[in-house]
């Protein structure tokens, strides 16, 4: 065999190998982008016969859109052979994603060549793109009813070191009353202190909590924050044999909030209505949400309950965190609302429903009039 044929035969397998590869792979003139050669896949991607074209239009890094550090335009054959490009781009037609990797060389006839090659990572990122969402969601979702479900949760979990610390107090009382000698208080003080520690662990996690919740604000539609928080109350809703109104003006503008903050404010504040109408019933079990452009710059949010309203006395103390008329309630709930909309710059109000009943309205800044 001689040198030229045995030549021949190496490109020949070089090139059956390259086409047998599922990853696009092609050389292309470093200086002006004319393609020397591409496989198979290459081909099939960009059509019929590429070779002898420049790289324009095809899934393949260009200088002129800077996607370089360094321009492979201006390399000379002693710059070579260096890596050019490692990144993800779309192919304009078909949407599809490739991961594409080039690398500078020096081609059979001496010209810098850059050596490509693109793999399809489509599939590999929807379902990235996919996961992520979902988590999104899932933390979404975790906040909203941690945020709501949080105080009572921790308030219950602080009570059990205060009231252990209160018998023992209360023993060590009692024994110094029936004359102990100092050292057998020892044990309970010690065990006082321990569980005083662990309350202030407790603290310092809302206080993380609280940290981690800083306002996002963003532009967002007002009918996002409702669909999201009133999808939950809807749940509430059926199970409590309640009805649940929602009333949207159209063409409402884009508000600049903290859309989980706003939604958790929407969610306590149905939930307060759903229980004020908890001995209603019939068409006094409806609850209203009700959004509506008050001017140019505020966007206002009711809900209306037909629930037993407010006595004076009560309307006073309302927002003091720990405030509670019920059984089960924790009394945090309008104390964090009316925190959440003065972040928002906004007001959270309280009146009385002509028809019976309470309104609760608050405002959100329309995100055109901020931005002005
Ligand atoms: N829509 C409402 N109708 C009548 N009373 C309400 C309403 N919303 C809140 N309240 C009163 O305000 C109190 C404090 O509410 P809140 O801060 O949400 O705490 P909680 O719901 O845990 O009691 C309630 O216990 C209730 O007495
Ligand atoms: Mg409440």
């Amino acid at each position: 065999m001689d040198d030229a044929k045995a030549g021949n035969d190496a490109r020949e397998r070089l090139e059956a190998v390259l086409d047998g590869l599922e990853a696009a792979v092609y050389a292309a003139d470093a200086r002006n982008g004319e393609i020397l050669f591409a496989n198979r896949s290459f081909r099939a991607l960009h059509g019929a016969d590429t070779v002898g074209l420049v790289l324009h239009g095809l899934v393949v890094p260009l200088p002129e859109r800077g996607d370089y550090r360094v321009d492979p335009r201006g390399l000379g054959v002693d710059d070579v052979p260096c890596e050019l490009f490692d990144g993800e781009l779309p192919q304009p037609r078909t949407g599809r994603w490739y991961h594409v990797r080039e690398q500078a060389m020096r081609w059979v006839d001496g010209r810098v060549v850059r050596l490509g090659i693109a793999t399809d990572i489509t599939d590999r990122k929807e379902t990235a793109e996919t996961a992520r969402r979902q988590e999104e969601r899932i933390s979404r979702t975790a906040r909203l009813i941690t945020m709501g479900e949080m105080a009572s949760m921790l308030a219950h979990e602080i009570n059990q070191p205060l009231s252990a610390i209160v018998n023992y107090c209360n023993g060590c009382a009692a024994r110094m009353q029936a004359g102990a000698d100092a050292r057998e208080l020892l044990p309970a003080i010690q065990k006082a202190a321990a569980q005083a520690e662990r309350a202030g662990k407790i603290i310092r996690r809302i206080r993380e909590f609280v940290k981690k919740s800083e306002p996002r604000r963003t532009a967002v539609p007002v009918a996002a924050i409702l669909d999201e928080a009133l999808a939950f109350a809807e749940i509430d809703a059926r199970r409590r044999n309640m009805r649940l109104v929602v009333d949207i003006a159209p063409g409402l503008p884009d508000v600049r909030a903290d859309r989980i903050m706003i939604e958790q404010v929407v969610l306590n504040l149905v939930r307060n209505g759903f229980d004020a109408m908890k001995d209603a019933s019939g068409e006094e079990c409806t609850l209203t949400v009700r959004a509506w452009a008050r001017d140019e710059r505020l966007v206002e949010i009711a809900v209306i309950d037909r629930g037993h309203g407010i006595s004076e006395e009560n309307r006073e103390c309302l927002f003091q965190p720990f405030f509670t008329t019920k059984d089960d309630g924790m009394g945090m709930g309008l104390a964090i609302c009316r925190s959440v909309v003065e972040l928002h710059d906004g007001r959270l109000a309280v009146e009385s429903n002509p028809e019976g009943g309470t309104i609760f309205t608050f405002t959100l800044p329309v995100e055109e009039a901020v931005r002005e």
